[in-house]
């Protein structure tokens, strides 16, 4: 858990969720911390344990202890996006989220929805820009329509994210963007209703979970409708049966074709009646307050269960 981005805390309260549902009669649970200070096993009331990033063991009262498997709950870099993953196959450690090329593909907005975009997948009109790059408003406001959503191309939970309504607002936005990342993609705002969708490998077979539909109180799903209660998370979203029953197998045609592995949650927004991909998160946020524990509380399945069972698919 930790990691080196904007998401930090949110991932705190991932990885503590899983290991307060790891089975403990199964398994021995380290709480491994990867932040910018350093890399420390904190177990509360504990001096941190530094990791050794050579194995990635850690030193308990002289017994040298390496890992089975690594439970990754780090969003952003460098756990989202193929660096963490690249580390642990070199060590031939096995891990819980997809593969290093398919994590670094998937955290970056524009490639992903590049690649799905050829399969049929429908998504919104986009525009990348580069730092340095010259800035063009009219030219952006021509492709992607107003209003648009200003977006870091490669981050998480809403940080940098912005909705713009007049293109004299877009310099501004764009600035905002660019401090979570050096690329940032402009997407024409398509009118409808936003749902998320858990898919998980369980048991062999990829599945959706029960969608969700969010409700934002603010202008869009930002971090404060995220995480500080300003939005209603309504699960089973309250769309038809044959919608449900399309933007789950649309989710679980993203899982497959991207080749990803675990837990996973995409969002879609409703537009016209059909499903629109924004983008999918490799290891999606399990606090309190995410979507995935909802999810799988509304379809029978326990944390425990869950966690287990990506646990499992990561040991095949
Ligand atoms: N990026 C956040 C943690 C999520 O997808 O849930
Ligand atoms: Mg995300």
């Amino acid at each position: 858990m930790g990691g080196y981005s904007s998401e930090v805390d949110i991932s705190i309260l991932s990885g503590n969720t899983v290991c307060k549902h790891l089975d403990v009669s199964k398994y021995t649970v380290y709480p491994i911390h990867i932040l910018k200070e350093g890399w420390f096993c904190k177990h509360a009331d504990h001096k941190p344990i530094p990791v050794d990033k050579h194995d990635f063991s850690i030193n308990v009262e002289g017994t040298k202890i390496t890992f089975d498997c690594v439970f990754n709950s780090i969003h952003g870099t460098p756990g989202e996006d193929g660096i963490l993953q690249a580390y642990f196959n070199l060590l031939g450690i096995p891990q819980t989220a997809c593969n290093y090329y398919e994590a670094a593909l998937t955290f970056n907005k524009r490639d992903c929805i590049s690649v799905l975009k050829a399969y049929g997948i429908q998504t919104a009109t986009n525009y990348l820009l580069n730092k340095g790059d010259v800035i063009h408003t009219s030219e952006i406001v021509e492709k992607v329509g107003l209003p648009c959503f200003v977006k870091a191309n490669k981050a998480g939970s809403s940080f940098g994210v912005s909705k713009v309504y007049v293109e004299e607002e877009l310099e501004a936005a764009i600035a905002v963007s660019f401090k979570e990342d050096d690329e940032i993609i402009i997407e024409s705002f398509l009118e409808g209703t936003e749902v998320s969708v858990g898919v998980i490998n369980y048991q062999g077979k990829v599945m959706a979970l029960p969608v969700t539909e969010i409700v934002s109180e603010n202008d869009f799903f930002d971090y404060q409708a995220k995480y500080e209660g300003k939005s209603q998370e309504i699960t089973p979203a309250q769309i038809s049966p044959e919608q449900t029953e399309k933007v789950q197998r649309e989710a679980e045609k993203v899982f497959k074709i991207l080749k990803l592995k675990g837990l996973t949650r995409a969002e879609f927004i409703f537009h016209n009646g059909e499903p629109y991909f924004l983008e999918v998160n490799t290891t999606p946020g399990l606090s309190p307050a995410s979507i995935i524990p909802q999810q799988a509380k509304v379809a029978g399945i326990s944390l425990p269960d869950l966690f287990d069972n990506v646990i499992e698919q990561a040991l095949l």
